[in-house]
Order: C-alpha cells, then sequence, then structure tokens
C-alpha cells in the first residue's frame, strides 16, 4: 500500500512545467492502431494510465519504446484479439481502442470496461453511432463484439456531446466509406489534439472544437509524428494549489485558452491570475469570496477540476455551491473533506459548501483520480498531518505530483507499506 503524508506548508512559491494531457495522450495512443506505420509521441506524460494502454497495445501487438517523453508506436504487427477484463478494467478508456480496431479490421472483441467510479458511466453511445455506422454489435458474458465488413460514414446525433464517444467515432470513421457526421459532438481541446493527430496521419477530420465534426474517410493512414497538448486539468489543480495556500507561482507550457472556465471561475473568487512571457501567474493579492460554479461539457467548467475546486471552497468564508451535471455520483471527496472537518451538504446533485476556518489532518482515502487531488489541496492547508490512502488513483493522472508540489514548496512524502 502507498499513501501520501502531507503537512500543513506555507504559501506555495516557484515555477513548474505542466506535462501532455492524460486525456489527449489515451485517445492519440489509440488512434495509433489506425496504421500500421510507426507514429512517434512527444510529451507523452509518465503516468500509471499511460502504462495500462502501452500493456493493451501490446497486447494487440504494437511494440512500444519510451524514450524521456517520447513515446514510439510501431504498429506494423498487429493481430486483433479480444481486450481481456483484467486490462480493461482497469481504465475505461480502453473502449477508445473499439473504433480504431472496428475501422481498420472489420472486427473488434472487448471486455466492458472499468475506470474511476464516478457514475455509472455507460457506452451506450458509441455503440449507437457504431451501429448506425453499420457495425454488428452484440454483448455476452461480460464482452462486447462488434463487427462490420465495412463501416459507412453516415450522420450520428450524439444525446449527449460525450468525450469517449466522439472520439470513438472520429477514429471509426476516419477508415470508413464516406462521409461521417457526428452532431452534438464534444468540443473539449483533446478533441482537437485527436483530430490533429488523425489529420497528420493523412485523415480528414473537419470541424473538431466545434458540436459538428465532419469525417471523410481515407484507405488508409500512415504514422506520423505528434506533440501532445499541455494538460489543463494538472494546470488547473495546480492554480488552486496556489490559491488555496494564497501563493504565488508561474506554469508555464500551458494553453491559456484551455483554462478559461477555471481561471474565471478562480478570478470570481478573488484570485489574480496574469498571462507573462512564459504561461501564467497564479497568486492572491486581496480577500477572497464564495462561489458557485456548474460542471458542464466544455467550454463548461470541466468536471475533473470539481473536486480540486471543492477544496479549495471549504476554505473560502461563506457558502459556495457546486452543481454536477456531467457525472451523476461524482462527490465522494465530499464525505472525505468532511473528515478534515470540511462542512458539505449534498443535495442531490449539488454541494453545498460552507467554509471553515481551520481543516484538521487526518487519514483520508483517494476514491478516484481527482478526489485524490481535493485531499492532496486541502491537506496542504489543513492543521498536523494528513494521510491518504489509495493513492494509486493519484498516479493514473499525475506525474510525480508530490515532487511537483514539494518543488513549490509543499510537504508531502510518499509512504510505501
Ligand atoms: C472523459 C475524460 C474524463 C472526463 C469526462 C468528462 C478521458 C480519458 N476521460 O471521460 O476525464 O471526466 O470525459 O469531461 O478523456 N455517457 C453516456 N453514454 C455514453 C457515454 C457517456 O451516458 O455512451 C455519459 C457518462 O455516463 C457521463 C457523461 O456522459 O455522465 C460524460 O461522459 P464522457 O464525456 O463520455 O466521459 P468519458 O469520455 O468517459
Amino acid at each position: 500500500m502507498t499513501s501520501f503524508f502531507v503537512s500543513k506548508c506555507g504559501p506555495l512559491r516557484g515555477k513548474v512545467a505542466i506535462n501532455g494531457a492524460k486525456n489527449s495522450v489515451l485517445p492519440i495512443m489509440a488512434a495509433s492502431l489506425l496504421s500500421d506505420g510507426i507514429s512517434t509521441l512527444g510529451d507523452v506524460p509518465l503516468l500509471e494510465d499511460v502504462k495500462v494502454m502501452c500493456e493493451l497495445l501490446g497486447h494487440f501487438g504494437s511494440s512500444l519504446r519510451m524514450e524521456g517523453k517520447r513515446l514510439q508506436i510501431d504498429n506494423s504487427r498487429i493481430q486483433p484479439a479480444p481486450a481481456p477484463y483484467d486490462l480493461v478494467r482497469k481504465m475505461r478508456a480502453s473502449f477508445l481502442i473499439m473504433g480504431p480496431l472496428l475501422s481498420r479490421f472489420g472486427n473488434v472483441k472487448i471486455s466492458l470496461p472499468g475506470g474511476c467510479a464516478i457514475g455509472t458511466r455507460p457506452i451506450d453511445l458509441h455503440l449507437k453511432g457504431l451501429a448506425v455506422m453499420g457495425a454488428d454489435i452484440t454483448l455476452g458474458h461480460g464482452y462486447i463484439e462488434a463487427s462490420a465488413d465495412k463501416l459507412t460514414g453516415d450522420r450520428v446525433y450524439l444525446d449527449f456531446p460525450s468525450v469517449g464517444a466522439t472520439e470513438n467515432l472520429i477514429m471509426a470513421a476516419a477508415l470508413a466509406d464516406g462521409l461521417t457526421t457526428i452532431e452534438n459532438a464534444a468540443e473539449e481541446p483533446e478533441i482537437i489534439d485527436l483530430a490533429n493527430f488523425i489529420n497528420s496521419m493523412g485523415g480528414h477530420v473537419r470541424g473538431a472544437g466545434t458540436d459538428t465534426i465532419k469525417v471523410e474517410g481515407v484507405r488508409q493512414l500512415s504514422g506520423c509524428n505528434h506533440t501532445i497538448i499541455p494538460d489543463r486539468i494538472e494546470a488547473g489543480t495546480l492554480m488552486v494549489a496556489a490559491a488555496i495556500t494564497g501563493g504565488d507561482i508561474i506554469l508555464t507550457n500551458v494553453i491559456s485558452d484551455h483554462l478559461r472556465p477555471v481561471e474565471a471561475k478562480l478570478k470570481e473568487a478573488g484570485i489574480q491570475i496574469d498571462s507573462v512571457e512564459e504561461g501564467i501567474r497564479v497568486y492572491k493579492n486581496g480577500s477572497l469570496h464564495t462561489l458557485d460554479l456548474k460542471t458542464l461539457p466544455y467550454p463548461g467548467f470541466p468536471t475533473d477540476m470539481q473536486a480540486q475546486m471543492m477544496a479549495f471552497m471549504c476554505t473560502l468564508p461563506g457558502t459556495s455551491m457546486i452543481t454536477e451535471t456531467v457525472f451523476e455520483n461524482r462527490f465522494m471527496h465530499a464525505s472525505e473533506l468532511k473528515r478534515l472537518g470540511a462542512k458539505i451538504r449534498i443535495e442531490g446533485r449539488s454541494a453545498v459548501v460552507e467554509g471553515v476556518d481551520r481543516l484538521q489532518g487526518a487519514q483520508v482515502k483517494a476514491t478516484d483520480l481527482r478526489a485524490g487531488a481535493a485531499l492532496l489541496l486541502a491537506g496542504m492547508v489543513a492543521e498536523g498531518s494528513t494521510e491518504i490512502v489509495d493513492i494509486h488513483h493519484i498516479d493514473r493522472g499525475y506525474e510525480n505530483i508530490e515532487e511537483k508540489l514539494r518543488s513549490l514548496g509543499a510537504d508531502i512524502i510518499r509512504h510505501e507499506y
């Protein structure tokens, strides 16, 4: 078992660089399966989820080589094989191999996905879209099998702008016959990164970043070089770290446009955020205020920053409120924050957070990735010491987060039992 011991620290100060985005690199690794060439990815974060995706690609015969932050994927010897439960259950994003494998080989069999316990997280939209494109889909014994002699482009309307479904359908459409139009598509920056990657492979994806994406299928794609965009959620988490400790930090390797929703809410709470030559400066300068926020698909406030903002709200004077509209069960961190002395009331999809004068260290559990990040943030301002257990969830999405925070002045120790 591995835990973090977090002691109360002073205001964070200094400069850190943001890693490549977890939610970009995973679909892009899956998309590499669309070609039998060699793709090289730059700025790949060294995360547990990336390791799982490497294992999964290795299972199909990809040969992977990591040098520093560069990942080379050679797909010349791919053989489609059923994706087993023990790999797929570790990470929901494993399901992203469905679109590319189906599109390239005409058949794919994959165990039903696992991942963070933040709701039921169905995959109906992925399957509905693939069926519209001509896939024959069967479910049985915990596996989904999809087959199609040749996927055919069509018009697919998503009932909800699901990130994963949009990505799976773009990948499926990349080698399909004719034009696929995805309506009510997700608009997240990671979708644009995926589209840019596929276009560098020789694909034809237009409109990524808007709600209508058009993919003209091509006969063949080749390997390419691509650099992953910076992780807006890692950046947002560090922005909250500066805010909650009353610090003053500079983040480099950021795309500020992707941070607009987080920036807007932190500014509303009284945090200063300036564009500087190297990136952005986040600092406290004056009094803080309560805030209300609602999570929404991009460009709304990201659900992946909700838990971290809740930790921050616990320290604001007065009552703040969060409405979670993306996932139906994403408040598990509230009961852990309460163990640190937070005052939070959950009412359906809303959380009412009453600021407290001080949080107190205790033993708490990371129930999912971002919940773990929220506990790290709260631990940095709680009196005494906080032990966070089950930190494998945190390692799924943050590379050496404790080192990064320590370089800014935090007091965090990783402890292996
Ligand atoms: C991705 C991100 C995750 C983020 C989420 C929302 C990756 C690897 N993960 O997850 O970090 O929290 O977007 O921004 O990129 N839904 C359905 N049916 C479906 C698919 C989704 O009902 O077929 C629902 C889900 O249950 C959820 C909502 O749609 O309530 C959003 O899910 P989705 O956008 O698909 O998230 P993921 O792609 O799983």
